[in-house]
């Protein structure tokens, strides 16, 4: 199913904040629109930011009513700058944004011509995302056996890209390809995108999937209960995976009980210009964790740590999937060479 759509200018995209309670679709007609939407996670994960960054672009150039291309380029910059400013961590965000940015600046000519072609780039996006996806659920379907119970953390489906999902999209690869597999989300404190989203994509695919606590997964592993890690990302950097939090304490668990834990992207997750060290991890307001939903399960005025994400060196990672390819830590050296 299609996550994002271009609609004679109007994004059109379901509210994930209201799931999986309420399937509420949005309409966002201007760039401020989709900044607040992005700001307050209705509109989430890597892959679809990249295309909703795209899209933003698009708006800001279907609604200008500039006359000379400077003021119109001017403009278009100034969406870029106010979609950047929402979220630091996942890199697809910076990507879609300067991918139509650039194409804007190449094309030669006047206002209706760079427009039309800004919004070509931006479908264009959103168009290889949902191609990429399912390539990235062929080439990791191989790595998952019949029989196999895998484990998850946040949510990398569908709903987190354009369509299909990366690491559930080689859960669903491998479904269809009739392997007995069941899965196991995390919950995903404390936004919980396990228990919202993970859990509701794959109930409404019917693949077997049980929701624990992300403090179970230890013990679960321990037991026996999982043989596979698999997860999306928001940036993958030369000696690192940038993921939600939490990811970083599975691998190491994963790790400890050498179980394979393997990560599912596309390229335009990829950030080899840069190290772990340069990454910008964003820290969301308390409430976050002084709340679930609007209920206060923390006392008033408590100090509170809220990073929205982690760093798994990739010592820990046993693959990365991409839609080219799957790299093992054999080929991990040739991330760094790329710079
Ligand atoms: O804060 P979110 O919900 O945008 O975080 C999303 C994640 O961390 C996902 O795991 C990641 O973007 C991969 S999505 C294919």
């Amino acid at each position: 199913m299609r996550m994002i759509k271009w609609q004679n200018g109007t994004v059109i995209t379901p509210d994930q904040t209201k799931l999986p309670l309420q399937e509420v679709t949005l309409e966002i007609k201007t760039v401020d629109q989709m900044a607040e939407a992005i700001k307050t996670l209705r509109v989430r994960g890597a892959p679809l930011l990249g295309a909703a960054a795209g899209f933003a672009v698009a708006l800001a150039a279907y609604h200008s009513n500039a006359k000379t291309r400077e003021k119109f380029l001017a403009e278009l910059e100034a969406a870029g700058t106010v979609i950047k400013r929402q979220r630091p961590t996942a890199v697809n965000l910076f990507w879609g944004v300067d991918r139509v940015l650039s194409k804007a600046r190449t094309v030669q000519g006047g206002v209706d011509k760079i427009r039309a072609e800004v919004i070509a780039e931006a479908e264009k996006i959103a168009d290889e995302d949902a191609a990429q996806n399912r390539a990235i659920g062929k080439n990791g379907s191989i790595l998952i056996k019949d029989g196999d119970t895998i484990l998850t953390h946040c949510n990398a489906g569908e709903l987190a890209t354009v369509e299909y999902g990366t690491a559930l999209g080689v859960i669903r690869t491998a479904w269809e390809e009739g392997k007995n597999i069941k899965v196991i989300a995390d919950e995903t404190r404390p936004l919980l995108q396990g228990a919202r989203l993970t859990a509701y994509e794959l109930r409404r695919e019917g693949i077997p999937v049980t929701l624990i606590t992300d403090n179970m997964a230890g013990w679960i592993m321990h037991k026996g209960l999982v043989n596979k890690v698999i997860v999306g990302a928001d940036r993958i950097v030369q000696d690192a995976v940038v993921n939600k939090i939490g990811t970083f304490s599975v691998a190491v668990l994963a790790h400890e009980h050498g179980i394979p834990f393997y990560v599912a992207a596309p390229t335009s997750t990829f950030d080899l210009e840069h190290k772990a060290s340069d990454v910008i991890i964003e820290e969301r307001k308390p409430e976050e964790v002084t709340h679930i939903c609007s209920c206060q399960i923390a006392p008033d005025g408590i100090d509170v740590f809220n990073p929205a994400f982690d760093i798994t060196p990739l010592k820990y990672v046993s693959a990365i999937i991409c839609e080219s390819q799957v790299f093992y830590p054999k080929d991990f050296n040739k991330l760094k060479k790329r710079t």
